[in-house]
């Protein structure tokens, strides 16, 4: 698979499609994703995607908000019109607890791929329409692990220097 990565300092897995999803429902505790995440790393396998600042999935995702009938909102931003806005994304559920229906410019389905629900996540946004099912896919890490990542020259933990918060340039 032809695997294209925008980093940040976080090496990313390429052939994501192999990764193993489980199933069950029990195995996704949908409502402990809720929060503020920062994208670390992404990748895709369509360059067009994500090429250019307007590209249609150069996004930064900022929070997950898991409503209480199973969908999942997502929130991002992206680059429109020369500024950094905010967008929703409503995530509906499937019959598959980690897939869920979207519609976002070139993108039908958001992919819960693997999280340990206290530091990562990794996440997929597809387009099943396209010949090569078109995907990015990003390494999210949780607020509080952010948080604690770095020490300053005092010793204490806090966020790392970055751009978290703001649109992927
Ligand atoms: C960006 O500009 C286009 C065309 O000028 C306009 O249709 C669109 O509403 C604008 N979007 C935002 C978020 O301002
Ligand atoms: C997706 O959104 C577009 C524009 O808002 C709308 O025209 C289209 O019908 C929607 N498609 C689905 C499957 O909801
Ligand atoms: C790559 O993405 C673009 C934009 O959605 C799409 O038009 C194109 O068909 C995709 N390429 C392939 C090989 O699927």
């Amino acid at each position: 698979m032809l695997c294209l990565l925008l980093t940040l300092g976080v090496a990313l897995v390429c052939g994501v499609p192999a990764m193993d999803i489980p199933q069950t429902k029990q195995d996704l505790e949908l409502p402990k994703l809720a929060g503020t995440w920062h994208s670390m790393a992404m990748a895709t396998n369509n360059i067009s995607l994500m090429a250019t600042l307007k590209a249609p999935l150069r996004v930064h995702i900022t929070s997950l908000l898991p409503t209480p009938e199973d969908n999942l909102e997502i929130v991002l931003h992206r680059w429109e019109n020369n500024s950094c806005v905010e967008k929703k994304v409503l995530g509906e559920k499937t019959e598959n607890p980690k897939k869920f229906k979207i519609n976002y410019t070139v993108a039908n389905e958001a992919t819960l791929l693997d999280t340990d629900y206290d530091n990562f996540l990794f996440l997929c946004l597809q387009d099943t329409t396209t010949p090569i099912q078109s995907m990015m896919c990003q390494y999210l890490e949780s607020w509080w692990r952010t948080m604690r990542s770095c020490r300053d020259s005092s010793g204490l933990s806090g966020p790392c220097p970055g751009t978290y918060g703001t649109c992927w340039t």
